[in-house]
This record gives C-alpha cells, structure tokens and sequence, in this order.
C-alpha cells in the first residue's frame, strides 16, 4: 500500500517549506499578494523592458546600476570569459553524439565550465554567467549537426547569446526581446533552484557547484520546465473556440495546467505581465500575432476554468506561460526554453551565491523520523 505523505500532518513539519523564511536578500523581493517583484530595489516592469542584462548583472552582483564606465568596463569583462575551454567543447559534441536532453548537457557543461579558473568567488560567478550562452549555443548547434560559430566579443550579452544560437546577429527587436526575458527571470527570492545553489555554497563548497546543483533543480516541470508544456497546449488548443473543451479534458484527467499556479503568488506574476507586453510588441512588429492573440484567449480560459473547478486556491498566470510565447516567437524550439531560463537565472545564482559566502551560515534543517522503530537486524541465513 503506498500512503500520500502529504496528506500526513506532522507536528512541527511544513509541507514544501510553505512560507518559511529562510535566508535574508538584498538581490529580490517578492511580494505574493500584490503580485510585485523588485530587483535590488526597482520594479521588474520598470527595469527588465529597459536595462541592459550587463547593467542588471552589476546591479545583483555589485548592489548598484553601474555609471556608464563601469558599464562598458563590466561587459568587458563580462564578454573576455565567454569562450569554453577546449574541453568543455569536447565533452558538449560527445553529449551531443548521445543526443543528450539540453539541460543535461548544460548541467555537465556548467560542472566543468571553470576548468583551469581561479577559485575565486566573484571570478567563478562571472566565469558562470559569461559562459551559459556558449554553453547552451555551442551545445544545441553540436546537436543538430551545425559546427559552432566563433564567439562575437563586441556583441551584448543577449545578442551574443542568439548569436551562438543561430549564427546570425540579431536584429535589435530580437535581441531587446530576449534582454528583456533575461531580465524579468534573473532572480525570484528563494525559489527552489536558488535555495539548492545556497545550500550547496554554504558549506563553503565552491561557487560552480553550486550552480551545477542550480541546474538540476530548474530542470523539473514543477520549476523551470514548464514552458515547453504550456506551449504544447496553445498549440493543442489551435484555435479559441476548442478552448474550453480542451483545457476542461486536461483537468477532468486531473491535469495541471502548465504556466499557472505559484508557490508564492496568489495573484498574477507580474513577470508574465512584462513578457506579454514584450511578446504583444513583438509579435505586432512581426506581422502575425493570431499565436499571440490564441494565447491570451487561452490564457482567459484557463483561468475561468481553474477558478470554477479550484475555488478558493487563487490560482493565475505565471512567467512560464508567456515565457513560451515569446521564445517562440524568438524562434527557440521548446527544448531550449529551459536553458534559456538557466542563461537569465545564473545571474540570480551567482549572486545569491556570493551573498550567501558573506552573510550567510550552514543552511541545515532538520528531519522528523517518522518510520518504524525498535527492529532487529537478524541475518538471512546462508543457503
Ligand atoms: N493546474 C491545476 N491545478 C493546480 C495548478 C495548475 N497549474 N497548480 C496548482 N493546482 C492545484 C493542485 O492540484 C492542488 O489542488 P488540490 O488541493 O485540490 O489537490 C492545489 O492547486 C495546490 O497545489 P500545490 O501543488 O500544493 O501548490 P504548490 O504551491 O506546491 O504549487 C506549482 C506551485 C508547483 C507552481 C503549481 O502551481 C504547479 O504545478 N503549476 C504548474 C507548473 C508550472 O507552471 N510551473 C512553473 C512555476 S513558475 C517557476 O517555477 C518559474
């Protein structure tokens, strides 16, 4: 008989850490029930749609916008750290021959990526942050049978990052769209990836292992692999009439609804609301917005039919739902969605990182026991 451990109450135990406040952060603010998120002090929709991801990354990293020396002397250095070491390029095409799932190979790519590097914090960070769009581009062009291109030092960072994608230099639409993405995911509070990264550190293990931990964790759907999912269904979906009879099947079958419901917010992510501008604007400019305008009457749907059969739970739109709108629209298959989470919240990772290095102490919680007592090992006896 299997027992849903979820349905035991045990004193003293917090299902899922709900509500538990476990670090102190000066990188985000999340607030639940206005439906806000702040980055070191300023509003999502006021930064994201507007700051270069370079700006942002000093912000997180150096607890200010940079001036514009500072600037230009951070994308520098920033961009002197993007190529892979020989290596790395090496265990990418081998992953590749294996037709490895992209996380995966982000994953081994990121555990290796600071090969013959100093372990130094803020080096490993910006070593991390650099490398995740060769790692990612290198990695898919290997696997669809396209050589890597040379890296572009002169381009920003989110340009850089299309560039190693397609081979081609954005336009400056494509690549404002992404900066944007890059922006709005860069950090959330203590969500679940963030929180693996700063157990790992504070142990005092080392910056990369931690954020390979990182990886792991964005990858499962209830996290950072949600947005393949939730495309499928606009697809699935194809036109707003089916709708409704869709969307009620999925959750007759006792379906989530990928791209809805948080943890943390109760009310609507105000970072799915900065995607759906920059995908409307981007959509609009691209000449056909009927996906963009099927996913917003998806989008009315899901929520109509969640608030029917969930009263009471407060479920509504999260970032991955437009997330999926827009790198598509970006022209990124679903398989990169998730990697394209982890080039924006490595930003967050790193810095929470360092953060934790500073400030923080062990992270370690405990247990409570709750399986047999008092057995006695008797051995099997010898055949
Ligand atoms: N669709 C349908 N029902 C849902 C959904 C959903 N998307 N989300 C939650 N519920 C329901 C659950 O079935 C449950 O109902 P019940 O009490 O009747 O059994 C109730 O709401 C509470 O669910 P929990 O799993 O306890 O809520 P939790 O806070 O743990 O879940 C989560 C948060 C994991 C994000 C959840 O809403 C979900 O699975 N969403 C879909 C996946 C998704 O979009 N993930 C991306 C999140 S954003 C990010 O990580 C960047």
């Amino acid at each position: 008989m299997t027992i849903d451990l979820r349905l035991l109450q045990h004193e003293g135990v917090i299902d899922g850490l709900e509500g538990i406040v476990a670090a102190a952060t000066r990188l985000s603010r999340v607030d639940g029930e206005a439906g806000q998120l702040t980055l070191a002090g300023y509003a999502v929709d006021d930064l994201a749609p507007r700051a270069a991801f370079e700006e942002v990354a000093h912000l997180l990293l150096y607890g200010r916008l940079p001036d514009p020396a500072e600037h230009s002397a951070f994308a520098q250095q920033l961009a002197a750290h993007r190529a892979l070491p020989a290596p790395v390029v090496e265990l990418l095409r081998q992953a590749a021959g294996l037709d490895t799932p992209p996380m995966d190979a982000l994953r081994m790519g990121a555990a290796i990526g600071s090969l013959g590097r100093a372990q130094d914090p803020l080096n490993d960070a910006i070593a991390a942050i650099a490398s995740f769009p060769a790692l990612v581009g290198v990695y898919w062009r290997l696997r669809c049978g396209e050589p890597p291109v040379p890296i572009r030092y002169d381009l920003p960072h989110a340009a850089h990052y299309l560039h190693q994608l397609s081979g081609v230099e954005p336009s400056p639409e494509r690549a404002r769209a992404l900066e944007t993405y890059l922006n709005t995911v860069c950090d959330h509070g203590l969500n679940a990836s963030t929180f693996a990264a700063r157990v790992i550190v504070s142990t005092h293990s080392d910056i990369i292992s931690a954020i390979t931990g990182a990886v792991g964790a964005l990858k499962g759907p209830l996290h950072g692999g949600a947005p393949g999912p939730a495309l499928d269904m606009v697809f699935e979906i194809g036109s707003a009439e089916r709708a409704e009879s869709v969307i009620r099947a999925r959750l007759d079958r006792g379906e989530r609804l990928m791209g809805f419901g948080h943890r943390v917010y109760h009310v609507r992510d105000p970072r799915a609301d900065v995607l759906a501008q920059a995908a409307e604007r981007f959509y609009s400019t691209g000449g056909d917005r009927s996906l963009y305008d099927l996913a917003r009457s998806v989008e009315s749907t899901a929520l109509r039919l969640l608030r029917e059969r969930k009263p009471g739970r407060r479920l509504d739109t999260n970032v991955e739902f437009y997330t999926a709108l827009l790198l598509h629209g970006l022209g990124l298959p679903a398989e990169l969605f998730t990697p394209t989470f982890a080039v924006g919240r490595v930003l967050g990772w790193a810095a929470h990182c360092l953060e934790q290095l500073r400030e923080g102490r062990l992270i370690r919680p405990q247990s409570t026991y709750i399986g047999p007592v008092d057995l006695h090992y008797h051995p099997a006896p010898r055949s």
